[in-house]
């Protein structure tokens, strides 16, 4: 056995023997242990650091001296006075092995090292973005050697960073020579890994700032961005826009039909959608306070229709059977060529779609739900104007959308509005006195409590936000205020004078200040069951493909999903009777989705495989779907027993037929595609 001093590193317990005055960067190289380093070993990028430890390790069967590491030197003192350096800490690259030793490579000096995610039950994502910086010495021009010096950067590249055959970009090419001078010919380069390795910037030296990605979800009502360092995978800034494409029409089909009905129309909904994320990103990049150069890679999911809008496709085929896609495949592309003001080669990746209902946004909530991989059956519902679905474990995944169209969001309900403060978020309703107590976002405070007043005077009570509306609807029905049909009951049906008269049919007044009130009308009720009806169809519709009429775990994704409440959702039949405690919000799922593939490369890969995968039903063309919608337009359901919800609630078996409007129930209006 040799004689060299044995290292071990933890935590991966890689170990090994190494002559002395190794530095510790090549024995963990030499390992494939995880430690990082943008300046190749240099003393400059700090990204080396590891933590030496002394004494007895029997575990190891190591014993470490005092000496074991090399004397502190003086990169690492200038390292430590210029910028600090935790007590303790070595830079592993200037630290070299004397006698046996034990090195901890701390979490932030782990290349691929894991992001927290919030939730407890979600993965982690590990570090793999696909820029990274590189800092190379690029050997000077020589009168005997004719290369170019890009030539020369290359070869530093392959060298010293084992990338071959980099390209680089014209954008870059152009200002190289400047650059090489100005850093006494050391650089660092952005390169682009996702297949040919390719220059994206070059800064003079070594680049100190870091540089960052955008994970964004493009949605039909909302863009959501999140800006993410691409070194640490920090979240550093996240930010909203509405979706400026909504003047063209609320939900997606009256976009496609905008487009239809005028020339030019979709040109003129690519434009403004691009406006607006141009928007969103300047002000984001101000709440960092970076500039737009600094983003270099950004990841984009959306619907179908978004997806062909945003990238200049005419919407057209979306919009009749059989929803052919111009291309379902994940795109490669550059911001710059869809118009998106970043820097200048900043890389775009699109996750695929997997039909034409059901986009890049499905695919990344099945990245990041990962229903494939699921013991359990799940049921991953994204709420959203449009609902997409998958239902799945790890024998197969099926997926469709549904139309739900803006209820959820708070559109089309008479006293509705996003969720912002003042908005009714909470709601219980008494069912022997029928009198409401409420919530609102931005107080803690329940409307019968005292000092409620006061805490919301800066707010004003302004109107009801999505999942407000869902607790009402549901709460409503548990007080015997709305039937089963989804009819309101009058003040003698119900008992309360707060069902009024409201043209033919009955509203319930919720609040009253001065001339303001809050009142939930029978139309409104209508649209909540037109939507969850749409929801529930395509859940059910998947659960009959897959041979199921139960399934184990319901994830809500989407914005609002995160704030729905399971019970109340349930008691619309919103989604299918399961468990309470396996009912559980995912938040931005598909924005999380985004953000895994900006931070790791191969969840890329993974992505593109698993949609290949996925068996996708086409809910217009299924005529159980209009069974089910029509079944599921009965508040919870006319036929579904739901028997957990009934062990858990007693349901009023009320009747409100007022012989005019029937109120929707059973026979409901179906929003149609194209
Ligand atoms: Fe850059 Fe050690 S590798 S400082």
């Amino acid at each position: 056995m040799s004689n060299d001093p044995l290292v071990v590193f933890t935590p991966s317990g890689k170990r090994g023997r190494f002559p002395s005055g190794t530095p510790v960067l090549t024995a963990a190289r030499q390992l494939g242990v995880d430690l990082d380093s943008v300046c190749g070993g240099r003393g400059i990028c700090s990204r080396c650091q590891i933590t030496p430890s002394y004494g007895e390790f029997p575990k190891h069967g190591v014993t470490v001296e005092a000496g074991a590491l090399s004397e502190w030197n003086a990169v690492e003192e200038r390292y430590k006075t210029k910028r600090g350096l935790k007590e303790g800490r070595r830079l592993g690259c200037q630290a070299c092995i004397e006698s046996d030793v034990v090195i901890d490579v701390p979490p932030e000096s782990q290349v691929h090292r894991q992001v927290v995610r919030k939730r407890a039950e979600a993965r982690q994502i590990t570090m793999d973005p696909a820029v990274k910086l590189f800092y190379v010495a690029v050997t000077e021009p020589d009168m005997h050697d004719p290369s170019g010096d890009f030539q020369r950067l290359k070869d530093a590249l392959a060298a010293q960073w084992q990338l071959e055959d980099v390209q680089i970009d014209l954008t870059v090419l152009t200002g190289l020579q400047p650059k090489l001078r100005k850093g006494n010919w050391q650089v660092t380069c952005a390169v682009h890994i996702g297949g040919t390795p390719r220059v994206v910037e070059v800064w003079p030296g070594f680049r100190e700032e870091p540089i960052f990605g955008l994970a964004v979800d493009l949605g039909s009502t909302t863009i959501a961005a999140h800006l993410c360092d691409l070194q640490s995978g920090e979240v550093v800034a996240s930010s909203g826009l509405m979706n400026p494409q909504i003047r063209f029409g609320e939900d997606l089909m009256s976009r496609v039909s905008y487009s239809m009905m005028n020339p030019g129309g979709a040109a003129e909904m690519t434009a403004a959608v691009r406006e607006g994320m141009n928007a969103l990103f300047g002000e984001i990049c101000t709440e960092a306070g970076i500039v737009r150069a600094d983003i270099l890679d950004m990841v984009l999911v959306c619907n179908p229709v978004m997806h062909h809008l945003f990238l200049g496709i005419d919407p057209f085929e979306l919009g009749q059977a059989p929803f052919a896609l111009a291309t379902s495949d994940a795109l490669n592309l550059t911001a710059r060529e869809v118009g998106l003001e970043l820097h200048p080669s900043a890389r775009l990746y699109l996750l695929p779609c997997i039909a034409g209902h059901v986009g890049a946004d499905a695919a990344a909530v099945a990245l990041s739900e990962a229903p494939d991989k699921s013991e359990d059956l799940l049921l991953v519902v994204d709420v959203g104007t449009n609902a997409e679905i998958l239902l799945g474990n790890t024998t197969k995944v099926l997926a469709c959308s549904s139309p739900t169209g803006p209820a959820f969001e708070g559109a089309q309900i008479s006293a509705g509005q996003r969720a912002a403060p003042g908005a009714i978020e909470r709601v219980e309703i008494d069912p022997a006195t029928k009198e409401p107590r409420f919530r609102v976002i931005g107080s803690d405070l329940w409307s019968d409590d005292p000092g409620f007043a006061r805490a919301t005077e800066r707010t004003g009570i302004t109107g009801i936000c999505g999942s407000g509306i869902i607790e009402m609807v549901a709460e409503m029905r548990l007080a015997g205020i709305v039937d089963a049909s989804g009819l309101i009951g009058s003040p003698e049906q119900t008992g309360t004078e707060r069902c009024i008269l409201d043209g033919r049919t009955y509203s319930y007044l919720v609040w009253e200040k001065d001339d303001r009130r809050i009142t939930v009308t029978n139309r409104d009720i209508r649209e909540i069951q037109m939507a969850k009806a749409a929801l529930y169809s395509g859940a059910r519709l998947l659960m009959d493909k897959f041979g199921v009429d139960k399934v184990d775990r319901v994830v809500l994704a989407g914005a609002f999903g995160a704030h729905i409440s399971p019970k109340h959702a349930m008691v619309l039949g919103m989604i299918p009777d399961a468990p309470l405690e396996k009912v559980t919000s995912a938040g931005n799922a598909a924005g999380t989705g985004a953000r895994i593939a900006l931070l790791n490369r191969a969840a890329r890969g993974l992505v593109e495989a698993t949609v290949r995968d996925i068996h996708k039903i086409e809910t217009a063309i299924e005529p159980r779907f209009q069974e089910h919608f029509v079944n599921a337009s009965a508040i919870p359901n006319a036929v579904e027993p739901f028997p957990i919800l009934n062990s858990l609630v007693a349901l009023p078996e009320v009747s409100f037929n007022q012989g005019g409007d029937t109120g929707g129930g059973g026979g409901g209006r179906r929003r149609r595609r194209g």
